[in-house]
């Protein structure tokens, strides 16, 4: 039995389609179950309540083998620190009683990094804590998901324009959802791996924001340009729209670290994996821009 949290998130909900696809007994831990596509709601145990609360998990990971691991992202928290670790205290303290073998949790690439990064220090302090259970444990390590670009859908169909806050020319490192979603799969899917390692998990592109501007205006077929904004100028507009200053000085710092080249080391040594950022335009990008148009009765192309 693989248990899986966050179900309905962006990577769980492609882990359990994948797991099903390979007949393999699943569980899942989800605050609603309706929640659930109805196409995996009948194929799987459910586990009502959050991965966050003691008693619940105890009974998701009864007579579990393995674990997918997910604390949600909650930028509002009053500490991400404590966010990630009272999500992995009790995630530690359920895998030792229940026993299960092995675990694979989402966490960051750019372990062994010294400086405050915000939620990637986190995330590193959660995989120690859920090592302290003792089970075979992979973290997996991953730079900026692909999939943020959605959340700038909309300035990128109708304005042209995308932003990041490093340089035009530096490479970035970038991962698609599905790829994180199947190398937990792989391991969950073969568990004849142990001890506690991370594993970098890496998209196979270099491209720099210049060049994913014209891979998307090719594809999308419009021009799309890259408009640089600094970290200074993105916590101006978080503290704008009312973020609390410690989420503003977490994501000062978590910028702070990618720009200074958090994820270079695990960059150089992670295999890539299968999607090209050309494929995710095409298969991921490209679409949600037409059902975006197509929702805003909008006429323009795509
Ligand atoms: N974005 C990046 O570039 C990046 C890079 C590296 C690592 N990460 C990490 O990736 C993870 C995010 O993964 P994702 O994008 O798949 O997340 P997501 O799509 O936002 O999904 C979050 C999931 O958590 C559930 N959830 C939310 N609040 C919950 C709570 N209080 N208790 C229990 N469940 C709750 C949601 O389910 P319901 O709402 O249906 O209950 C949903 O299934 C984070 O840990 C983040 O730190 C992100």
């Amino acid at each position: 039995m693989i248990v899986v949290t966050a179900p309905t998130g962006q990577i769980g909900s492609k882990v359990v389609r994948e797991l099903l696809e390979h007949g393999r007994d699943v569980r899942v831990v989800v605050r609603d179950a309706s929640r659930l596509e109805e196409r995996v709601s009948h194929r799987v145990e459910v586990v009502e309540g959050s991965h966050g609360d003691r008693s619940v998990l105890d009974r998701a990971l009864l007579g579990a083998d393995a674990l997918f691991w997910l604390v949600p992202p909650n930028p509002a928290a009053p500490s991400t620190l404590e966010h990630y670790l009272a999500f992995a205290r009790t995630a530690s303290g359920a895998i030792a009683r229940q026993q299960v073998g092995h675990v694979v949790g989402i966490s960051s690439a750019g372990h062994g990094w010294t400086k405050p990064a915000g939620v990637l220090s986190s995330a590193f302090a959660m995989d120690a804590e859920i090592q302290t259970s003792g089970a075979d444990y992979r973290a997996l390590g991953m730079p900026f998901y692909l999939e943020n670009l959605l959340r700038q859908l909309d300035a990128i169909v109708s304005r042209g324009s995308f932003s990041l806050t490093g340089a035009a020319d530096v490479p970035v490192p970038t991962i698609a959802t599905r790829d994180i979603a199947h190398t937990a799969v792989e391991l969950l899917t073969d568990l004849s791996w142990a001890g506690q390692e991370d594993l970098p998990v890496f998209g196979p592109d270099r491209l720099t924001p210049d060049d994913m501007a014209a891979v998307m205006s090719e594809e999308l077929g419009r021009p799309v340009g890259y408009h640089r904004v600094s970290i200074d100028e993105y916590a101006a507009m978080l503290r704008s729209a009312g973020a609390p200053e410690q989420q503003v000085t977490e994501t000062v710092q978590t910028f702070t670290a990618v720009d200074e080249g958090i994820y270079d080391a695990d960059w150089a040594r992670a295999t890539p994996t299968a999607t090209g950022f050309r494929t995710w335009c095409r298969e991921v990008l490209v679409p949600a821009a037409r059902s975006a148009s197509a929702r805003t009765g909008s006429h323009a192309r795509p």
